[in-house]
C-alpha cells in the first residue's frame, strides 16, 4: 500500500514562508512515486500554496473546518470554502482542537460526514492522553473514539478516511527532542485500530483503511515507525516545517 505522509504545519509560517518552503521541497523531494505527499498550512496560505502546487504530485490540505456550508458562523471556515481552494484532504478531531478548543467526538463525527459530502477526504485524528495511557485505558478511549466519529458513515465512505493514531502523549509540542512512541507500542495501536474498524465494518474496509501515525515523527525514527505492517504513513508536525527533514521523512517511505 502506498504511504500517506502529510505535513501539519499548525499555527506557522507566512504566505512568503510556506511559498518559499514548498519551492525548496520541489527541488528535494526523492521518492515521490512511493507516497501520497500532503501539505496543511494555515487556512491563510492555502489560495497560495493550491496554486504553488498546480501541476505537481503533492496534495493541499487544510487543518479544520466546520461542518456547515456557510452561515452565521463567525471566524469558521466551510467544506465548500476549503473545495474552492483546492483542499483535498482535511484534518479533524486533532488533540489540540479536542483539548484547547473543547471539540468533542460527536463535533468530529459531524465534520467527517460534512466533509465526506463535499468530497473532502477527512485525516481523523485520534489518540490516548498521557492521563488515560497510565489508567491502562488506552484501548478503551481508541474504541471509543473510533466508535463515535465513525458513527453513521456509510460501509462505501469509509475508504475515503484516513485514521491517524497520535498518541498524545507522544506529540512534540515544537520540542525537537519529544520521544514518539516506540514502533512497538505504535505498532500495537495500529493493529488495536485495525481490529476495531473490522469490528464495525468489515475485514476488507480494515484491510485497505490507512491508519497513519503522529507524534515526534521525524528523520531519525521515520524509518523504522514507517517499516511497521500497519504503520501506512505519518502525519507530521513540528519536522514537516523544515523542507529538508520533511524530504528525508518522505524518502523513509517505501
Ligand atoms: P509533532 O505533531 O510531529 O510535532 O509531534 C504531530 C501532530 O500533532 O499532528
Amino acid at each position: 500500500m502506498k504511504k500517506l505522509v502529510a505535513a501539519n504545519w499548525k499555527m506557522n509560517k507566512t504566505i512568503e514562508e510556506a511559498i518559499s518552503f514548498v519551492k525548496e521541497f520541489k527541488k528535494i523531494i526523492k521518492n515521490e512515486k512511493n507516497a501520497e505527499i500532503i501539505i496543511c498550512p494555515p487556512f491563510t496560505a492555502l489560495a497560495a500554496l493550491s496554486k504553488e502546487l498546480k501541476n505537481s504530485k503533492i496534495n493541499l490540505g487544510a487543518q479544520n473546518m466546520h461542518f456547515e456550508d456557510a452561515g452565521a458562523f463567525t471566524g469558521e471556515i466551510s467544506p465548500l470554502m476549503l473545495k474552492d481552494i483546492g483542499c483535498k484532504y482535511v484534518i479533524l478531531g486533532h488533540s489540540e482542537r479536542r483539548e484547547i478548543f473543547n471539540e468533542n467526538d460527536f463535533l468530529v463525527n459531524k465534520k467527517i460526514i460534512a466533509a465526506l459530502k463535499h468530497g473532502l477526504k477527512p485525516i481523523l485524528c485520534i489518540g490516548e492522553n498521557l492521563e488515560q495511557k497510565n489508567q491502562g485505558k488506552t484501548k478503551e478511549v481508541i474504541e471509543q473514539q473510533l466508535k463515535n466519529c465513525l458513527k453513521n458513515i456509510d460501509k462505501n465512505e469509509i475508504s475515503k478516511i484516513t485514521i491517524a493514531y497520535e498518541p498524545v502523549w507522544a506529540i512534540s509540542r515544537g520540542n525537537p527532542n519529544h520521544k514518539a512512541a516506540t514502533k512497538e507500542d505504535a505498532e500495537k495501536g495500529h493493529k488495536f485500530i485495525r481490529g476495531v474498524v473490522e469490528k464495525m465494518f468489515d475485514k476488507s474496509i480494515s484491510k485497505n483503511i490507512k491508519i497513519i501515525y503522529g507524534g515526534s515523527m521525524k528523520p531519525e525514527n521515520a524509518k523504522e515507525l514507517l517499516s511497521m505492517p500497519n504503520i501506512d504513513g505519518g502525519l507530521v508536525g513540528n519536522a514537516s516545517l523544515n523542507a529538508k527533514s520533511f524530504a528525508e521523512i518522505i524518502s523513509c517511505a517505501n
